[in-house]
């Protein structure tokens, strides 16, 4: 089952952004993973719809926008017409997510739903037909470099157990190489991956070609 590949641009170079993105784009990353954070949600406040548009610019990949912000419906069409591909809400950012899940395809954008580590899959289950992803985080979210939470993978079984290929099952947080086949095996469809994709090793380029190489040993 081939896997994509999400470089998230938060661990990028900010001052070189569109280059950054671009050699993704050169390794082979099928989407731009893009961290919205509001320095509520989460306790770090990174970027808006304008730098989306920039994103936008800079290439014609899929941007895949995870809104780590509080009541995200009240944001979801300026990132859309900036030109967010996906919008990922959290579930527990939102109480009426079944309302935004719909009105961000209403947008014409994947709608996708993300839970935190401490959040029970099932929770998400009455949500399923809304959704066109479902995005377990393997971190607790707000920082690019934090460990892996390997309670990830079983949740990954269970989302997979949930969604029965409904939807895509995304990955996100501490993700290194040597996950990869193990996250793919518990079931992920889309994995994300930040410090391992800008920090580490011989650059994204190179760190993203070794992925499927990874996958198929
Ligand atoms: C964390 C973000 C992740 C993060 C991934 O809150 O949602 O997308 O940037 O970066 P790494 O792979 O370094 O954990
Ligand atoms: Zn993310």
């Amino acid at each position: 089952m081939s896997v994509k590949i999400a470089p998230s641009i938060l661990n990028a170079d900010f001052g070189h952004l569109a280059d950054a993105v671009q050699r993704a784009e050169r390794g082979g990353a099928d989407w731009i993973h893009v961290d919205v954070m509001d320095g509520a949600f989460v306790p770090n406040i990174t970027l808006g719809p304008m730098v989306v548009q920039a994103i936008r610019q800079a290439t014609k990949l899929p941007l895949d926008v995870h809104l780590m912000i509080e009541e995200p419906r009240r944001y979801i069409k300026p990132f859309r017409d900036a030109g967010a591909d996906g919008m990922t809400i959290h579930l527990e950012a939102d109480r009426h997510a079944h309302r935004t899940l719909s009105e961000i395809r209403t947008l014409g954008a994947k709608a996708g739903l993300a839970v935190n580590p401490g959040t029970p899959i099932a929770l998400a289950k009455d949500l399923v037909e809304e959704m066109d992803l479902l995005l377990v985080m393997s971190v607790d979210p707000g920082f690019g470099g934090q460990p892996f939470i390997d309670a990830a993978l079983r949740k990954l079984r269970e989302a997979r157990e949930l969604t029965q290929g409904r939807c895509e099952i995304e990955v996100d947080g501490g993700v290194k190489l040597a996950h990869a086949p193990k996250v793919r095996d518990a079931g992920a469809t889309v994995v994300v991956a930040g410090s391992f994709v800008y920090l580490e090793g011989d650059g994204p380029e190179a760190n993203i070609a070794a992925v499927p190489r990874a996958l198929l040993a």
